[in-house]
């Protein structure tokens, strides 16, 4: 046991007199010290060592594990700042080696402006909210104030499921009564999701397209209160003031109804292409909520008031970066999606 001692210090000195970077040397700490390495495996071995040797044993294996460590710290001191100095004089570093490709896809328009509005409305106090896209009937039409054989319905093209009662969502108003079952007042609440209708499908219309469902609901809650929200998207989209205007808008949830027109962002007014010479663009169908829909969230209207809005996203991403037909969101091209 003794040479073994011996045997192992030996080589232990000789290595780590050798070892030419600090990279080397600890793997000579990890062979010596590591699990399993030669020191611990040594002292670990003092049962096998005859009774009246193991404390000379045992303070000869000490005293050498104590050198060898402090033989490597010194060492490593040394090393290390010789490899910091070499670092600092950039050394080892080719500046002419190729970097490395950076490979990543982009963000979809649609997705770019979606995190805006969410980020703009979380900063007003809303949570962001998130609905079922395949949604019971109840929820789309019936608790919307909208029963079974209202003329309403019909205005919804529906792509109906096969299971009574299911449907793919013709917009994110259902997410309105979903909050106000789960929330109590005061609501915020923004809703942006994907939306189906069984269209024709033009440059204007897709049988798949985007919303984002705005909803407050709270004690005194007023129409100033939903125009004063809807500037302040309109400013946080298009970076600056657009004024906006209010027309009478038939939607069975909500009473007054409203579409709310900004000057159009092209042509400020005088008449273009994108507003179709109207200097208007409709973007903003809102009210305020139904006193029936405030019941079937489970709220009472006597006490709350609030104002809800549909924001066609898919429109507000066309009119923000001049895309003249809504088929290119769905295309897939990639012609289309490295503009962004
Ligand atoms: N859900 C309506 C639509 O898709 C828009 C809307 C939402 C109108 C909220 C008023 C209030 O046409």
């Amino acid at each position: 046991m003794r040479e073994a001692l011996e045997k192992i210090g030996g080589e232990a000195r000789a290595a780590i007199a050798r070892a030419g970077t600090s990279a080397d040397l600890a793997a000579i700490d990890r062979r010596l010290f590591g699990e399993g390495g030669e020191i611990s495996t040594l002292l670990r071995g003092i049962g096998k060592v005859p009774k009246e040797e193991r404390p000379a044993f045992g303070a000869a294996a000490n005293r050498l594990k104590k050198e060898l460590e402090e033989v490597i710290a010194a060492r490593r001191a040394a090393l290390v700042s010789v490899e910091v100095e070499a670092e600092m004089r950039g050394e080892g570093f080719d500046p002419t080696l190729p970097g490395t490709r950076f490979v990543a896809g982009g963000l979809h328009p649609i997705t770019t402006v979606r995190r805006e509005l969410e980020d703009l409305f979380t900063s007003m106090g809303f949570d962001i909210l998130d609905g079922p896209e395949v949604e019971l009937e109840r929820f789309n039409f019936d608790a919307l104030n909208i029963p079974p054989h209202h003329p309403a319905r019909d205005v919804f093209d529906t792509f109906w499921c096969e299971s009574i009662g299911l449907l793919l969502r013709t917009h994110t108003s259902p997410v309105q009564v979903r909050a106000m079952e789960r929330l109590k007042p005061p609501i915020r609440v923004l809703a942006p999701g994907r939306c189906f209708r069984h269209e024709d499908v033009d440059a204007s219309h897709e049988h798949t397209f985007h919303q984002a469902e705005g909803l407050v609901v709270d004690r005194g809650i007023s129409v100033a209160h939903m125009i004063g929200t809807m500037q302040a998207l309109l400013r946080g989209i298009f970076r600056r003031d657009l004024e906006v205007r209010l027309r009478p808008g038939y939607f069975p949830f909500v009473e007054p109804g409203f579409e709310l027109d900004a000057r159009c962002p092209f042509c400020d007014g005088a008449g273009c292409a994108v507003c179709k010479r109207k200097g208007w663009v409709e973007i903003l169908p809102c009210g305020l909520v139904h006193p029936n829909v405030l019941r079937a969230g489970g709220i009472d209207p006597d006490v709350y008031s609030g104002f809800a809005f549909g924001l066609g996203l898919s429109r507000l991403v066309m009119l923000r970066y001049g895309i003249d037909d809504i088929r290119w969101f769905m295309s897939g091209d990639l012609r289309f999606l490295r503009q962004f």
